[in-house]
Formats: structure tokens, sequence, C-alpha cells
């Protein structure tokens, strides 16, 4: 069973990810990991994450990189949705995430494109939402929580650029997989969203 959980930015796509993992006891990849290991390469090597896509698709990384907690700030977050719209950078990820996608069991994987070009048969998909105005209060909670100074006004603008380059972009833009089940996150708890997420595969596999 393989199921595709896409979605924006702090939309709770990767809890729900996480959970769903839990419950059907499959294997989980969270692949924006990737996309922002090699966006931490990117800025530690000085890279222009605008230009030099051959350079940049052909960066390669460690794997324990993928446990750095840097990889999780929006400052990595932001450079991993510039590199990610470049078609050799997808392409040099692609395989890694077909094959994790593909054991023997199944997995959950998380992204934007999963259900569109990852895994367009998978057997569940769900595109998780919620409005830019409570991801931003999510993600600035957050980010008060780790001690972080950053406005509720800054990190709603960079939720919404992320939103505009993620979904703009002409490779494999974010959007939702015609046969995807929509999860608006908005109103809902954790548990709730998640209790939500398993009806809905239940309901497709
Ligand atoms: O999900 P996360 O916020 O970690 O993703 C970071 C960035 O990586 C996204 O803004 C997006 O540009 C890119 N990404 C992608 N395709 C995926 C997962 C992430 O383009 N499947």
């Amino acid at each position: 069973m393989i199921i595709a959980v896409d979605g924006p930015a702090a939309s709770g796509k990767g809890t729900i990810a996480r959970a769903l993992s839990r419950h059907y006891n499959l294997p989980h990849l969270d692949t924006g990991l990737l996309y922002r290991a090699v966006a931490a390469t990117v800025l530690r090597d000085k890279l222009t994450p605008e230009r030099e896509a051959d350079a940049i698709a052909a960066c390669g990384f460690e794997d324990r990189l993928l446990e750095d907690p840097w990889l999780r700030s929006d400052e990595v977050g932001q450079i991993a949705s510039v590199v990610s719209a470049h078609a050799l950078v997808r392409a040099a990820l692609l395989q890694r995430q077909r094959r994790f996608a593909a054991q023997p069991g199944g997995a959950v994987l998380d992204g934007r494109d999963i259900g569109t070009v990852i895994a367009p048969d998978a057997h569940a998909k769900l595109f998780v939402k919620a409005t830019p105005a409570i991801r931003a209060r999510r993600r600035h909670l957050e980010l008060q929580k780790q001690g972080s100074p950053v406005t509720y006004d800054k990190v709603l603008a960079d939720i919404r650029a992320r939103d505009e380059r993620d979904a703009g972009r002409a490779n494999a833009p974010m959007m939702m997989a015609a046969d995807a089940a929509p999860l608006d996150t908005s109103f809902l708890s954790i548990e709730a969203a998640v209790q939500r997420a398993v009806e809905l595969v239940d309901a497709r596999v």
C-alpha cells in the first residue's frame, strides 16, 4: 500500500504522514528533507540557488545530513523551494523516492508531487491544506517556542512566497492529483485531522 500525502508548508501533512506511517506500520519518507539537504549543501558551498542547476543537481549529500536540525529551519526551507524548481535537481532525487515507494510492504511519502509525479499509482492520496493565515500562526507559535524573535507578518510573507514558488513552477508544481482526497486541517485538532486522514485512506484501499 502506497500512501501519498501532499500539501503546502505547515499544512499538517508531515504530522499526518508520520501518524499514518505508525497506524499502518509502513515506512515513511519526508521528501521535503531531500530538497532541504540539497539547499543546505548549496548554502554551505555558496552556490547560486537560482542558477547553476547542473552543479546543484550533481552536488549530492551524505545521508547523515538528513538528521541535521538546521535542515528544518525556514532559511533552508526557502532555498529548498528555489532549488526544487530546477528539473535537473528533481530528476536527481526522483529514483530515490520511487525506490522508497516501491518497497514490498508499501510506504507513506509526503511532499508536493507524490500523488502527481513520484507515485501516480498510489493506493491512497491525500492533499492536506489550511489557510495561509492559520499555517503562518502554527509556524509562528513553533518558532516562538524555539525562542525565535521573528514576527507573524514575516512568517506569513514567507509562507506565501514559498506557496507561490511551489505552485507556480513549471516542473512538478504543487497541486492536488485528480484522484486525491482533500483534507482541510484549518479548524481541526491534530487528533481530529489524523482520524480524518485514516478514514480517507481506509475508504480508498
Ligand atoms: O515539505 P518541506 O517544507 O520540507 O519542503 C521544502 C521544499 O522542498 C518545498 O517548499 C518545496 O519547494 C520542495 N519540495 C518539492 N517536492 C517535494 C517536497 C518538497 O518540491 N516532494
